[in-house]
Formats: structure tokens, sequence, C-alpha cells
């Protein structure tokens, strides 16, 4: 049986913020099924322990020792689905309201790998692979080949999988021996140098067996000045060795037609009157006009400039000049977030915006809207489009990453397509596909169910993904 660690800092079914999250609760699930031993790590933040923690089995505690780091820390452990989760408990460092941007999250981080890999000690078990993500993570290859002399580490093979690579753990250079206790050389020949000082990113690109991304597209977009963070020519040198694997979605969890969370369910056979009855139920939540004719666009997203949340408030006045109802589901950036309160304010019955994260809400949305809004300047993978895809709303995407991969746009003339794309960062040409996709809606029915026909029949599962995760896993 082949087993595989995952490392990473954020996982359902307990704890997330964004698509890494919904990841890491999918895939594992995914490679137990085909027979695979698959356990995961997470750091214990105290959003776990708030909703978690009568599931969880305290079963160590134990020192760990990382550079100057010289701290306890307790392993608790839960099984789901027959997937093992280990959880790394310090009440200083990942007891605090949120999981990520502290000053310290350096030494939170080099201490939670270290954590995560002395684990393996606790519990005897060394699996063959280990299999990291994001910049959280990206010291564990090199920690396992310059922090222990025992060759059950040494052996382990690694892969890297990068979500975001705008998010690289850049810290100072001295970090490398006072958190990490690695010696210093590996920053004098450049290996984990950046800059002037050290990337958890750039470690992990460099020191994994192979690299992957989240779709085939970013994973050429990375290569590139326009997308590469500054690490494109790293990337470049890994070339050979960088995978674009594109993600699917846990399509039990998102099933229109068991989906508890719904007030209808529904199916291929179902969708216009369940997604009507949606759509008015949402409305009335949410205190829009009821109109079961009216095209609802709805966003769920962090609202950060990534998304593509400025193109869309360049675009506030022509949109709403539309016959449209505008649901918008996230939190982020204050401006952006008073853009959105803006919205509500001068089209009220006609735009809500609720602020904040509601993963109840998120399902109505993606059941209610006929189009799902998600102009991404960059967007490695992108979890939300596939999401809509399954509950039949038509994404409307910038043509970038995965949302290229995933959504096909509308081709009139033989009605292929399940929802719609455009290329330029410019938000005019966001605006004007939006207006085409409201023509469709409102005057071409026909095209437009066919379209959500086609979403619906389209495969977001893990299907084919995991059958390219085994093949990775088996090339190293
Ligand atoms: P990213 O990980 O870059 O934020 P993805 O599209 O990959 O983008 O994943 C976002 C995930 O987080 C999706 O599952 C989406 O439904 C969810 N999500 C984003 N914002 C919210 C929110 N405010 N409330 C509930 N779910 C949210
Ligand atoms: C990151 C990316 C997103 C991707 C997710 C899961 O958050 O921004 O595009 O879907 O990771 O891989």
């Amino acid at each position: 049986m082949k087993s595989v660690l995952f490392v990473a800092s954020e996982g359902l079914p307990f704890i997330k913020t964004g698509g890494l999250a919904d990841v890491i609760g999918s895939l594992p699930k995914i490679l137990v099924n085909r027979g695979y031993d698959v356990r995961v790590v997470l750091p214990l933040y105290q959003g776990i322990i708030d909703k978690h923690f009568e599931k969880l089995e305290k079963f160590s505690t134990v020192q760990i020792r990382s550079g100057w780091i010289n701290q306890p820390a307790s392993y608790y452990y839960s099984n789901v689905d027959g997937v093992k989760y280990y959880f790394v408990e310090h009440q200083g460092y990942f007891e605090r309201s949120s999981l990520y941007g502290y000053a310290d999250d350096g030494e939170r981080f080099s201490f939670f790998q270290r954590a995560a890999l002395d684990l393996l000690y606790v519990i005897d078990w060394f699996p063959e692979i280990i299999h990291t993500h994001d910049w959280h993570t990206g010291m564990i290859p090199l920690m396992c080949k310059a922090c222990y002399q025992d060759e059950r580490y040494n052996n382990i093979k690694h892969i890297y999988t990068i979500h975001n690579l705008a998010f690289q753990g850049n810290f100072p250079s001295e970090m490398l021996e006072s958190c990490l206790g690695i010696d210093w050389h590996y920053y004098t020949n450049g290996d984990v140098r950046f800059h002037s000082g050290i990337s958890f990113m750039k470690s992990g690109i460099v020191f994994a067996n192979k690299v992957t991304t989240v779709s085939l597209t970013y994973s050429n977009e990375i290569l590139t000045e326009e997308y590469g963070e500054n690490l494109q020519e790293v990337l470049k040198l890994r070339q050979h060795d960088l995978w674009g694997i594109v993600n699917g979605i846990d399509t039990d969890d998102w099933n229109p037609s068991t989906d508890k969370l719904l007030a209808c369910n529904y199916d291929i056979n179902n969708y216009v009157e369940g997604k009507k009855q949606n759509k008015i139920s949402l409305q009335k939540e949410l205190g829009l006009n009821v109109d079961e004719n009216v095209m609802l666009i709805g966003l769920v997203s962090r609202l950060t400039w990534q998304k593509g949340i400025y193109q869309i408030c360049e675009q506030f006045k022509n949109i709403m000049d539309l016959n449209v109802q505008f649901v918008v589901l996230g939190s982020g950036e204050k401006q952006a977030e008073d853009s959105f309160k803006w919205l509500e304010d001068n089209y009220k019955g006609r735009a809500v915006f609720y602020c904040g994260y509601n993963e109840e809400l998120a399902h109505r949305i993606y059941a209610g809207c006929d189009v799902f809004l998600m102009p991404s300047l960059y967007e490695p993978c992108g979890i939300g489009q596939l999401i809509a895809l399954r509950y039949g709303s038509l994404p409307l995407v910038r043509e970038t990453g995965g949302l290229k991969d995933t959504v096909i746009p509308y081709n009139i003339f033989t009605g292929d397509g399940n929802g719609f794309s455009f290329n330029s960062k410019n938000s005019n040409d966001m605006f004007n596909v939006l207006k085409w996709a409201s023509e469709q809606y409102y005057y071409n029915k026909h095209g437009f169910n066919g379209l959500i026909q086609n979403a619906l029949n389209s495969d977001v599962s893990w299907m084919h993904s995991g059958d390219l995760y085994e093949r990775l896993y088996y090339s190293i």
C-alpha cells in the first residue's frame, strides 16, 4: 500500500479560509478510497478547538527543537472517512483568532513543520511520500534532508504543490538558523535564498522531487514574468518536474440533489424548477425583491485584488443598469468591502452584500444564482467556479489558470460551453460578456438552459485528477 503524508496549513472538515482547505479535505479521501494510507497533519487552531474538540484525542506531548525554538507540542488525532488526521497543538502559536497574518508567522510555521516531522517518530510511521502544500510547508523537503540523521527521514520522497505562488513565506535570512536549525550554507549557495532573505516557497520548489500546481494553464503561466512572482527562473529550472493537475471538488459534499442546506434539491431532470425555488428562497432570505424571472448574479470570494474585485467595482453602475440582481458573499480588503456596502446601500432590493464567511449561505448562493462571477486576474485553479458548475450556475470568468481549464465559453452556433469567459484585464470586456450573458438569459432561454445542462454534466470530481496524482506518486 502506498503511504502518503499530507502536511498543510488548513483543511476541511476542520478549518477553511479558502480553496486549499477544499483540496486537503477531498483529495486524501479519494486516495484512501483507492487503497492508499493517507494521513494529514494540521495545526490545532482555535477555530478547530471551538468546533471539533470533542472529536479529537490527545495522545502525546513532546519537546520540539528547531533552531532556537524549544517548545512543547501536543499531538491530537481524529479519523474521518478513513483519513487519519493529526493536529499539532501549541497554545501560543495557534490558538489565535486568525490562521495567518501575524508578525511571527515564520516562527509559527517553522515550529509546525518540525512538529509535523517529529510526529513520525512518535507514531513510528514513515510514509513513502510527503505531500506538502504552499509556503507554510515548503521547508519540509529540505528539513527531511538537513535536520535528521535518520534514513527513514532522508529516504522520504517529496511532492510540493503550489496553490498560490503569490504567498511565498519570505523571511529574514537569520531565520534559517534561528527557527529552522538549517545550516547557513543553504543560504550562501543560493538554494533557499530569495533576494536577501529566505523563501519557504522557493525551498519547496528547489528540494521537492516533483512540483505541482493546481491547473495546467497556471503551470505554464508561472514560468512567465507576468505570473511568476519573481520565481519564474527558479521554476524554469524545475520545469521538467513541474506538473499541472487541476483540482476537483468533493461531489458528495457539493451535491444539489442531496444538499440539506438548500430550499429545494434538484438535478438535471428538474433543475428549472429547482433553481427557481432556490432563487426565490435566497431572495427572501437576503431581502432582495422576490422575482423568479430576474437574472441573479452571484459572487462568493475572498475580496482581494487577485479575484478581479476592483474590475467589478469599476462596473457597478453598468452592471446594475442591466436588469439583474447581485448577491455578494465575502470579506477581505477594506476598500472592497466598503465598495460592496455602497452597492447594497444604493441598490436596495437589487444588490446585497453579506460581509463575512458563511458556509451555509455559500451553498444557497451557488444553488440560487444564474451566473457566478469570477473575473480573477490570476487563478491557480479556483474552486468557486467548480462548485458553480456542479450547481448549474454558469461561471463567468477571465481566461486564466484553472478558470481557463474548467470553463468552456458559450458557442452560440454549436451550443457548446458551460459558462462565459473573456480574456483581457479590462473591466469593459468583463461587462460586455456579462451583458451578453444576460441577453442569453432573457432572449435565448433554450441556449441558456443548454449551458446549464452542460454545466451540470461537467466532471468536476477528482476522478481524472486522482488518476494523475496516482501517476505522479508512482513516478517518484
Ligand atoms: P481561494 O482559495 O483563492 O480563495 P478558491 O476559488 O480556490 O479561491 O476557493 C475558495 C473557496 O472558499 C470556495 O470553496 C468558496 O466557496 C469558499 N469561500 C470563499 N469566500 C467565502 C465566504 N465568504 N463564505 C463561505 N465560503 C467562501
Ligand atoms: C489557492 C488558489 C486557488 C486554488 C486553491 C486550491 O487558494 O488561489 O485558485 O483553487 O488554492 O488549490
